[in-house]
């Protein structure tokens, strides 16, 4: 059929379909013309009931498991173990007794394996290589070995692909102190306890594209390992956890330029500026402001001060620049800082290669992803929602 014949075909399609009422609701919420094409990306829609988090984007506010990020973010070292517990006991309503052990023991299982899972941690992308690790290395694991599966598997594989032996996780650790010794990194209170903030400050963040994978498939009945590979393969996109390694690569790029003007060849070539903009948040993201309290503490404990004052500066510079120009070019859309502009200034800091930013961002979010695929599952119910037809009818 010619093209233009068909896409006349395509509009008389689209046309007979909403006529005969084909047009759905989703979550009982009226969809009219407009909001149907527009909600392409869901943004508004209402689709589960949690007790895990909140985001107020207006207010620039996140309730994680009942408490404010930045009071969670700022406790006792080890405080990302009492988030999971807190996570986990919400969504299953029952205690988690021991939750701290029941990690450490996942980690040494998971070293175990390692040995079996050369070919998977040796895949040269440090996403891809989770990825693959996480889907033979697990199953039919419960949450907890999922969970504690991770940090060996990111820093096994770092270490693998630098030709490098696997170091052994210690029990008796919290995750973020173990991690940074798994990736044979210097013995550093400061930086385990920054990175120990960093990983609760992302355990949960309502229903972001990587948890709403993860709840998708445990609604199928899946197991809780598939739905993590789901927050895996979402995460590792540009657009949701992929940002802070570029966002690096931009901050470099403008050290000894005028951060404008960049941004301008950036905007010209037809590219977004990394860590700037949010589907929720109106607001800079409160995240932002708890990785900058986290560096400005890092720093003055850092017994190698690193030169994180210069990069926050710089960082601060460059985000205002972005702010600006973003503002002229959509002054009734404020895009702001988010999450991953802040991110990749920390994990730098602690010493996290930045070819492993997006994998460090896995092993705190997949808390969340584990406590939704349980809220999940208790519900129930299926996700299965529609789409309007607007292809070919047959005569
Ligand atoms: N740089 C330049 N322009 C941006 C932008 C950015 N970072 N973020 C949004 N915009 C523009 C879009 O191009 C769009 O312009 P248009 O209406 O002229 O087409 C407008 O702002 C609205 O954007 P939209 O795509 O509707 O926003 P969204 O809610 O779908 O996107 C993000 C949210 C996060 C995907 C988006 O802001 C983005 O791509 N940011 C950069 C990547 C990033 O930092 N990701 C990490 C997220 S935590």
């Amino acid at each position: 059929m010619p093209v233009e014949a068909q896409s006349a075909a395509y509009e008389r399609a689209a046309r007979s379909r909403t006529q005969k009422g084909f047009v759905m609701n989703l979550a009982g919420l009226p969809i009219g013309e407009r909001s149907l094409s527009k909600a392409s990306g869901l943004e508004g829609v209402v689709v589960a009931d949690t007790r895990l988090s909140h985001v107020d984007g207006e207010r620039g506010e996140l309730i994680i498991a009942g408490a404010r990020v930045e009071d969670l973010a700022f406790s006792e070292p080890g405080q990302f173990e009492v988030v999971v517990e807190r996570l986990l006991s919400l969504a299953a309503a029952r205690p988690e007794p021991g939750l701290r052990e029941r990690l450490a023991e996942a980690r040494l299982a998971a070293f175990a394996r390692i040995p079996q899972l050369h070919h998977a941690l040796t895949v040269p992308e440090a996403m891809d290589a989770l990825l693959a690790a996480t889907a033979q290395g697990c199953a039919g694991g419960e949450a907890l070995d999922v969970l504690g599966a991770l940090p060996v598997y990111v820093a096994a594989s770092a270490r693998l692909r630098s030709g490098q032996s696997p170091i052994a996780p210690d029990p008796a650790r919290f995750t973020a102190h173990d991690f940074l010794s798994m990736l044979g990194l210097p013995e550093n209170s400061a930086r385990a306890r920054a990175l120990d903030a960093y990983l609760v400050t992302v355990s949960d963040h309502g229903l972001n594209a990587s948890t709403f994978a993860a709840r998708v498939v445990a609604s199928t009945g899946s197991d809780a390992m598939p739905g993590v590979l789901a927050g895996l393969a979402a995460l590792k996109g540009p657009l949701h956890g992929g940002a802070p390694g570029p966002v690096l690569d931009m901050l470099d790029a403008i050290a000894n330029t005028e951060p404008r003007a960049w941004l301008e060849s950036e905007l010209l070539a037809g590219r977004r500026i990394m860590g700037m903009g949010h589907r929720i948040y109106r607001v800079r993201d409160p995240r932002a402001f708890v990785f900058e309290r986290a560096l400005v503490r890092l720093e003055a404990e850092d017994q190698e001060k690193s030169a994180i004052s210069g990069r926050l500066a710089h960082a601060r510079r460059v985000e205002q620049a972005a702010e600006a120009l973003l503002s002229e070019r959509h002054p009734d859309r404020p895009l702001r800082a988010n999450v991953e502009f802040y991110t990749a200034l920390l994990l730098e800091a602690v010493g996290i290669p930045r070819a492993l930013f997006t994998a460090t961002f896995a092993i705190g979010r997949a808390a969340g992803w584990l406590a939704h695929i349980e809220e999940q599952r208790r519900t129930g119910r299926l996700i299965r929602p529609a789409a309007r037809y607007v292809g070919l009818v047959p005569d």
